[in-house]
Formats: C-alpha cells, structure tokens, sequence
C-alpha cells in the first residue's frame, strides 16, 4: 500500500473574505479618520497592539508578514508522497505526543497519518509547531476534534485561538457547521474561549457510533456561523468599537456646543416647532411622519385637559382655603377657650 500526502492552503479562504458590515451610518466628515482605521497597514498595527488587543492579534499580523503558516494536510491514499508533508506529519505527531502525555504515543500516530484524519498545521519557521488533527463527516454535519495543541515555549501567543478560527473558515468553505470533541479537564477552559459549550446543538443520532468515547472526557460542541470571518473577527469587533467610540465623541463634542437661548417668547410667540430649537436635530432628534400626523389631536387634547385639570385645582383650592374655614381651624387650634 502506496502512503501518499496531500495538503491544502488556507491562504486561499482569505481570498473569500466578507466585507466588515458596519452596525451604523457613518456621517462623510469622520470617513477619512475610519479609513484611518481600517486600512491600518500591518506595521502600524503592531504599534496598535495593546493590553486590550484581541488574543489572536499578534498571531495574525504574524501570518500577515508571513512568519507562521496553517496549511491542512494528511495522509492520502491517492496522491504521491510528499517529503515536505512527512516531515510535518512527523512533526506533528510529535507536538501531539509531548502536549498529550497521556494519550498512547501509538494511538496518536495512527490517527495523524489516517488518511480519513486531516491536520490543520501550525508553521513557523519551517517547523510543526502546532496543529489541530480532525475528522470530517460531511453526511452527518459535523467534524470531530480529535488531538489540538501547540508547542510549550509557543503558548498563550494566541496561536491556539487562531489556528481554531483558521479550522472555522475552513470548515464554513466545506459546509460543515458544527464541531464536536471530547475534552478532558484540562482543555474545557480553552474550548471553551473557542465558543464551545457542554449544550451540543446537533441531535444524537447524527454522532452516536461516528465520535470516539473517551473515558472521562467531556462532549463539547461549537456551532459555526458561516456569516462571521472567524480569523478577522476579533479585529472587525475591535474597530467597530473604535468607529463607534469615535461617533459617540462627536456626537458629545456637538451636544456640548452652547447655543444662545431662544428669546422669540419674550416677544409674544407662545409656540415653536420642536425642531426650530438650535442644536435639537444635532442631538439626533428627528419627528416621525406619525407623530406629525397627531401632534395637533394631541394638542387639543392636551389643551382640554389641562383646562379641566385646572378648573378643578381653582375649585378645590378656593373651598379648602375659605378665609372661613382659615379662621375656624385657627380659633379651635390655637385659641381654644
Ligand atoms: N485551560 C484554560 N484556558 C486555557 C488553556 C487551558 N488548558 N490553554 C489555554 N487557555 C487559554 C489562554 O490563557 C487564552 O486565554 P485568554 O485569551 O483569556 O488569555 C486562551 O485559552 C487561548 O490562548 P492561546 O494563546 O490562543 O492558546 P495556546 O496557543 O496557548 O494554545 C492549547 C492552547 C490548549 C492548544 C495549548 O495550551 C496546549 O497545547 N495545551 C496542551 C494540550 C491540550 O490540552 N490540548 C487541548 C485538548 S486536545
């Protein structure tokens, strides 16, 4: 039996980026400070990396600059070996065993070279120095997780978070949306930041006789939403939230403005249209069609009830307060004899 490699480049997902949708309208004077933003070139990023930058920030502008790669690549049965795969092959056998001590060294080498498994390999400098080995079952919906992990003197750089987000738009392209794996108690946490959850979404009996059983692991399940560009994510939140940082400061700096008060009253006027008021429409304030329609009903309405309301004050008022009923209360109170 020929052992032969193949392997995929999830440069090309990036080529099916979607456009950032923008949660508001923009107003033309702050669209040269957004461009600003968005445009931002790679170099000027890493200055932008901050304590508040999103924990797969540095690993993506790493791609960009091209020091690490993820490329998925497997055994295959049909296509010619690769000496350049073996060795990643290898080498991620190799991660997976140091980072997995617990799991047989065999079985973990069984699954890395299947040719049903495929691994998602983290690169830097021509080394394995991550990877997430997965199976696929497109007529069940779902990809199982099998081994993930990322080299000791490699972790918490957001390698991890980027090479599943990178596993996300690759799953996304192939129409897969839902992901299951058993996860010990030492993965949970990190699953967990992933977007898995104990609540798995697919029904039973698409997994049940397809996913491995692992002793005192726990079935963790994360749903994929084909809308969302899981490796820009973070950085399209993180300018939105600057976009609409900078749209609340405008909006602040224009209401702060003073206007001169209005002096039409002191000249008889007893009404204005709400929106003759300097600065209301800066605030944003904008009459509907509706409430125009009803404004002079209302009015009215108001006019009648005001009246009303004020008949009946003067009429309670007059009765309660008779110099009479003064003079009683005050000759029984403080003059009682
Ligand atoms: N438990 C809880 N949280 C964890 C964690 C764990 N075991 N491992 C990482 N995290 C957290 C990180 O602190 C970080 O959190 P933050 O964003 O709030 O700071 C987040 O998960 C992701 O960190 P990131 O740097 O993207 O991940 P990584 O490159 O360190 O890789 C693992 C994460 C789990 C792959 C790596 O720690 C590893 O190889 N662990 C050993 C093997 C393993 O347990 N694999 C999982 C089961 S197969």
């Amino acid at each position: 039996m020929h052992v032969l490699f193949g392997t995929l480049h999830v440069h090309s997902l990036l080529e099916h980026r979607r456009t950032p949708l923008l949660i508001c309208p923009i107003p033309t004077v702050l669209k040269e400070e957004l461009c600003v933003i968005f445009f931002l070139s790679p170099a000027s990023q890493n200055n932008f990396l901050s304590a508040h930058s999103a924990r797969d920030e540095a690993a993506r502008l790493e791609e960009r600059r091209g020091v690490i790669e993820f490329h998925v690549v497997g055994n295959s049965l049909n296509q010619k070996p690769n000496k350049k795969i073996l060795m990643w092959l290898v080498g991620l056998q190799n991660v997976f065993s140091h980072q997995l001590p617990r799991m047989p060294k065999e079985y973990i080498t069984r699954l890395v070279f299947d040719p049903k498994h495929k691994t998602l390999a983290l690169i830097k400098d021509g080394r394995v120095i991550g990877g997430i080995c997965f199976r696929m079952f497109p007529s069940q919906g779902f990809t199982e997780i099998v081994f993930c992990a990322v080299t000791s003197n490699e972790q918490v750089k957001g390698y991890g978070t980027h090479l599943m987000n990178h596993l996300k738009e690759f799953h996304i392209k192939h129409d897969i949306l839902n992901f299951l794996t058993y996860a010990d108690e030492y993965a949970i946490g990190y699953f967990k930041k992933q977007g898995f959850s104990k609540e798995i979404k697919i029904p039973k009996t698409k997994y049940v006789g397809y996913i491995k059983d692992y002793e005192g692991a726990t079935l963790m399940g994360c749903e994929l939403n084909p809308q969302i560009p899981y490796t820009e994510f973070s950085v399209i939140i993180k300018k939105q939230k600057e976009i609409i940082k900078k749209l609340i400061e405008r909006k602040q700096a224009q209401i702060r403005k003073v206007y001169p008060g209005l002096s039409c009253f002191k000249d008889g006027v007893r009404q204005i249209p709400i929106e003759s008021i300097p600065g209301i429409r800066e605030t944003g304030w904008k009459q509907s069609g509706k409430e125009k329609s009803k404004e002079p009903k209302d009015s009215d309405q108001l006019y009648s009830t005001l009246k009303s309301i004020l008949q009946q004050v003067k009429v309670g008022v007059s009765f309660s307060f008779s110099p009479w009923k003064y003079f009683e209360m005050i000759s029984h109170t403080e003059f009682p004899y």
